[in-house]
């Protein structure tokens, strides 16, 4: 039997173009949990729903970092260099943590001929047949099913909230890279700033305390390491990859003048006030519901009162030598 996942009902599915998942009962079981009528994987701690608002939220934020990241367009020119100078061997690249697998549709479409392999945790991914595309359902806490030397890009964007071990899953990627092949990274620092450089404790005290309440509480019941001193030493520490790191900011608000970034921010605060919500089920498994209130009303409160606040994120583009 099949039944049609649509968003009033489980509100599940990737729609890209006009494509909507179907799947079965059995699937559903099988991968989803439903819980505060919202979509959760069943079976990992990953901590946001999985769900068609939360992706709906995810292709806002991708797109929002697409304006202000270097990344993708480094992947892309990487590939057609590798499609420009194997001859006979194939030319695969891997997207971690694809969720509904935009970036691996956008890229298959704009380069026909390279392999494009996706994978997640949970049957998220559109069902759209492309011929150079392949979905697969994988843990990234495991061990890839990819044998070494593979793969000439491999992308892992925003993953850090479903990875126990980061320093693993980047000697796999290390591994599964042919020499030369590129891995690209991009997460979120999960702290804030204000872009006056006055005391960000001060200035925005609510949304300091959400943040080190989530940091804390990521690390103490799911083993996730603060971003920033996981992913980054991650890279250093593996030893066949050598790595260029990057920083970039995003304001948070309505407070730029130049009109173009105004609307960054506004769009980008709302990703946030977005992302805040989604974690009230996580928050309050380990947190009084008032408390958890509180934390959220606060983050949010601090996003739209205090002014000049910005986000950075890290990116590391890292080559297989
Ligand atoms: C924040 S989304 C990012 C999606 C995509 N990489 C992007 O940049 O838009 C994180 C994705 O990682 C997936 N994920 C989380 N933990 C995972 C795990 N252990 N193994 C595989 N996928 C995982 C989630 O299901 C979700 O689709």
């Amino acid at each position: 039997m099949t039944i049609d996942i649509r968003p009033s009902i489980f509100s599940v599915g990737s729609e890209l173009g006009d494509n909507r998942i179907l799947l079965t009962c059995d699937e559903v079981s099988l991968y989803f949990e439903l819980r505060n009528g919202r979509l959760w994987s069943l079976s990992s701690t990953y901590p946001l729903p999985v769900d068609m608002p939360e992706q709906t939220r995810q292709r806002e934020h991708c797109a929002l970092l697409r304006i202000a990241g270097p990344n993708d367009t480094d992947c892309f020119m990487e590939l057609e260099r590798c499609l420009a100078s194997s001859l006979r061997e194939p030319v695969r690249a891997l997207d971690m943590g694809t969720g509904c697998g935009e970036w691996v549709v956008n890229m298959a479409v704009a380069l026909p001929e390279v392999h494009f392999y996706g994978i997640d945790i949970v049957p998220i991914f559109t069902r759209c047949a492309l011929p150079n595309v392949r979905f697969e359902l994988q843990d990234l806490n495991d061990d890839l099913y990819y044998p070494d030397q593979h793969m000439d890009v491999v992308r892992a964007h925003d993953v850090s909230l479903g990875v126990e071990r980061f320093p693993n899953l980047i000697s796999e990627a290390a591994r599964i890279l042919k020499y030369g092949g590129v891995l690209s990274i991009c997460e979120w620092q999960r702290c804030i700033h204000i872009n006056d450089g006055s005391d960000i404790a001060i200035r925005a005290p609510k949304a300091c305390a959400f943040l080190m309440a989530l940091t804390q509480h990521l690390h103490v019941n799911y083993g996730i390491s603060p971003v920033v001193s996981s992913v980054k030493v991650a890279i250093e520490q593996e030893p066949n990859l050598a790595a260029l790191h990057h920083e970039f900011s995003i304001p948070i608000g309505d407070w730029p003048v130049d009109a173009f970034m105004r609307s960054v921010g506004t769009r980008y605060r709302q990703v946030l006030v977005g992302y805040a919500i989604a974690m009230i089920p996580f928050l309050t498994r380990v947190l009084r519901a008032e408390d958890v209130d509180d934390l959220v009303g606060g983050f949010i409160s601090d996003l739209y009162y205090v002014r000049g606040l910005s986000t950075t994120y890290y990116s590391g583009y890292a080559i297989r030598i």
